[in-house]
């Protein structure tokens, strides 16, 4: 079974990339990292910043996989264009991401509300950009059943691979991934699928291999924030000791307060990743509180020794 990593936008940036394959890669069954989406800007005018996270140089031995988050087909094709030119093969379209501020503007799951428009928008995708692309939606926008529309529009293209995670736009994260209405579209999909959505355990992936034998791939996303090693357990390979952990946060956190110029920036984003990983402590749920109100890079680092000091589980 091929094993990805899930975009982030703010967990899985090159920074995160570059210390999970370090500390918790496996050599011998390597990860796919789906980078966070990347919108198309309208002006063809690339900004700096925003592609210094996909910069080859970056990204040294990581697979990473691009994502575009666009509404307009021509552009999307270009900025697929921009992105083969970098040096990337597959390029990844998001018609998954909820938030109100990306649906308002018929992006992300709002592609999903018009399955006429999003055949528009890959039909300019494939007659204008050649090489591999792929898909990462969600089932629709508010019920599973509409799925098998969008799916008659996936069908008509070559993607891939096609990425599931089976909730709708309007749930947001809430509920559980609707792994009943996932099996029921499985065998009508013409891509090879990926499963997407609610993996934490080993355990869950061995249950999902065993009900889905015929799947290219399953992606985890915050299953994987709150256990850097899980994929690692799933090829056999150890659990996270405090020693690595240790040394992952350390780069990471170092690595973002280089990036951010900053602690408090720094901080700010740990406390993304904490959020998750926490749990892994035992005991430290105490220690939630004082990690929210930490500020400044002196006050974090305190309480992080002490979440530290609550291993082992
Ligand atoms: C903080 C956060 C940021 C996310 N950013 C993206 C993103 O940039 N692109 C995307 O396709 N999905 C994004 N997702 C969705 C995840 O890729 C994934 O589909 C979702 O979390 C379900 O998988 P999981 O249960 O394994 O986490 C994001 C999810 C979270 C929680």
């Amino acid at each position: 079974m091929n094993y990805y990593a899930a975009p982030m936008e703010g967990l899985t940036d090159r920074i995160w990339r570059q210390a999970h394959q370090r500390w918790f890669g496996a050599p011998e069954a390597p990860v796919r990292y789906y980078a966070p989406f990347l919108s198309p800007p309208e002006n063809r005018v690339l900004i700096k910043k925003k592609m210094a996270e996909l910069e080859p140089a970056a990204n040294p031995g990581v697979q990473v996989i691009p994502q575009l988050l666009a509404k307009d087909g021509e552009l999307a094709a270009w900025m697929i264009g921009e992105l083969r030119r970098m040096g990337y093969t597959e390029v990844n379209l998001n018609f998954g991401c909820p938030s109100g501020t990306v649906t308002a503007k018929g992006k992300g799951s709002g592609m999903l509300r018009d399955p006429q428009k999003l055949d528009a928008f890959l039909d300019a995708v494939f007659s204008q950009a050649g090489g591999p692309v792929s898909v990462k939606t969600r089932l629709g926008v508010a019920r599973a059943e509409e799925f098998g529309e969008i799916l008659n529009v996936y069908n008509k293209y070559p993607l891939c691979e096609l990425t599931i995670h089976p909730r709708v736009m309007k749930q947001l994260y809430r509920g559980q991934a609707d792994r009943e209405a996932f099996a029921a579209y499985l065998s009508a999909c013409t891509a090879p699928v990926c499963y997407n959505g609610d993996v934490t355990t080993v355990d869950d992936l061995r249950a999902l291999e065993a009900a889905f034998p015929g799947l290219s791939g399953i992606m985890v996303g915050r299953g994987l924030i709150a256990d850097p090693a899980l994929l690692r357990k799933a090829v056999g390979g150890p659990a996270a000791s405090r020693e690595e952990l240790r040394g992952y946060h350390d780069e990471l956190y170092h690595g973002y307060t280089e990036a951010f110029g900053m602690a408090s920036c720094a901080v700010s984003r740990m406390k993304a990743h904490w959020f998750y990983l926490i749990h892994l402590f035992d005991g430290a749920d105490a220690l939630e509180k004082p990690l929210r109100k930490a500020r400044e890079g002196w006050e974090y680092e305190t309480v992080v020794n002490q979440i530290f000091a609550c291993w082992p589980k």
